[in-house]
């Protein structure tokens, strides 16, 4: 197998989050974080293992080249001078895409018209044809030029690595599957704890939450758009596949709960932790998070409600956010510990508490803070 360096790209603020799972994957050497990616080392089996098993993390880009370029020729040049031909087929589909910040190549459009000519000359010259019928698998290219640095990669993801597969219908305002599992991440929460989402919509928290809790690969369900590659055995992909189904823990015992007010979204929810293969360790009810009780100690809430941007309006909102604070605190004889997102400024004087930690993340555009407050352990 080949050396390869591959970029998981990651929303801002999910970055070392995504190094954490690069490593935990066993790719520990030279992982490089950066604004919204993280580069690693790996080999074909990796591309497969890091599509497989990344849950914060965008997409993996396999990096083909880097060189500093500040005219078309140069940019041409260095392109064509890459080894194309080894990575793709003369059949191969390969569109250019491409970005510029702050560099003198600035005309995108002319950017990547110029590396497609390059690698066409490339393949040229290595394969003896002029012209390439572009039918067979698909290798998409993106020339990123940042600061005069240019970066070439193909992607080898193809959707998103937040389609897990599961989620088939939308609801308000869902959350993406990669921060949801990144804020699980961030909570620190384990199996043996009582997790509810009060908030839960279309059950995106319950759901990654419960494939954090049986160890299952979140892409277990879904193709990648390198599947199709003739550079990656079949074999690597079954491997990585059998792998990940030897690793999902069978026997493990746990219910995270679902509530919202809506009954519409919560048939959703149940639907989409069928898809996900976790039904039965979640289960999703009609409570007002004002109704909210739990004589369970030692719990986590993790919630995404309302913000009032996009679902309600202020006053209502504001009001929710009190209520939260109150139901909250009375959680198991005031043991529990809760974690919530939201882009409301001031929430934690509507909350009633100060947060222990606060995280600037993005929820789409939507700028937001993770709210953390933590309860005291077991035993304390
Ligand atoms: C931002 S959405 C949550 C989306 C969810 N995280 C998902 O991925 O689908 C907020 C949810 O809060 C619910 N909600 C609003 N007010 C509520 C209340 N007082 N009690 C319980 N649920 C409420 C809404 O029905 C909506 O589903």
């Amino acid at each position: 197998m080949s050396k390869i360096e591959l970029i998981a790209t990651a929303a801002f603020g999910l970055e070392s989050l995504v190094a954490r799972e690069v490593r935990d994957l066993g790719y520990y050497h030279d992982v490089k974080v950066d604004n919204g990616q993280v580069q690693f080392n790996g080999d074909e089996l990796a591309i497969c293992r890091s599509n497989l098993w990344l849950r914060c993390a965008d997409r993996i880009l396999l990096k083909f080249g880097e060189f500093n370029a500040t005219t078309f020729d140069e940019l041409f040049d260095q392109t064509k001078a890459l080894p194309w031909h080894e990575w793709l087929p003369k059949n191969a589909e390969f569109p250019v895409t491409g970005k510029s910040v702050k560099s003198q190549l600035s005309s995108v459009p002319t950017c990547q018209a110029i590396v497609k000519k390059a690698i066409v000359a490339e393949m040229s010259e290595h394969y003896g044809i002029e012209w390439f019928d572009e039918l067979g698998p698909l290798y998409k290219i993106q020339v990123s030029i940042v600061k005069d640095e240019v970066t070439l990669t193909i992607d080898t993801s193809g959707e998103g690595l937040h389609k897990r597969g599961y989620r088939e219908l939308t609801a308000e305002a869902p959350l993406k599957e990669t921060l949801a599992a990144a804020l699980i991440y961030l909570s620190n929460w384990k199996i043996d704890r009582q997790l509810i989402d009060p908030f839960c919509g279309s059950g995106t928290i319950p759901i990654e939450a419960a494939m954090i809790g049986r160890n299952m690969a979140p892409g277990l369900n879904r193709e990648f758009i390198a599947e199709e590659w003739p550079n990656i055995s079949d074999g690597l992909w079954k491997q990585a596949r059998e792998e990940a189904k030897d690793l999902l823990k069978t026997d493990a015992d746990f219910r995270i709960l679902g509530y919202d007010q809506d009954k519409a979204v919560l048939r959703m929810a149940r639907y989409h932790a069928e898809k996900a293969g976790v039904v039965d360790f979640t289960d999703f009810h009609p409570v007002p998070v004002e109704e909210l009780q739990s004589s369970r100690k030692y719990g986590y809430i993790i919630c995404n409600p309302p913000y009032g941007e996009r679902l309600s309006n202020k006053g209502e909102i504001i009001q929710l956010y009190r209520d939260m604070g109150r139901v909250f605190a009375d959680l198991g004889e005031g043991t529990w510990s809760f974690y919530v997102l939201t882009s409301l400024k001031n929430f934690e004087n509507y909350f009633g508490t100060r947060a222990h930690r606060k995280r600037k993340l993005f929820n789409g555009r939507i700028e937001v803070n993770y709210y953390q407050f933590y309860g005291p352990r077991p035993g304390q």
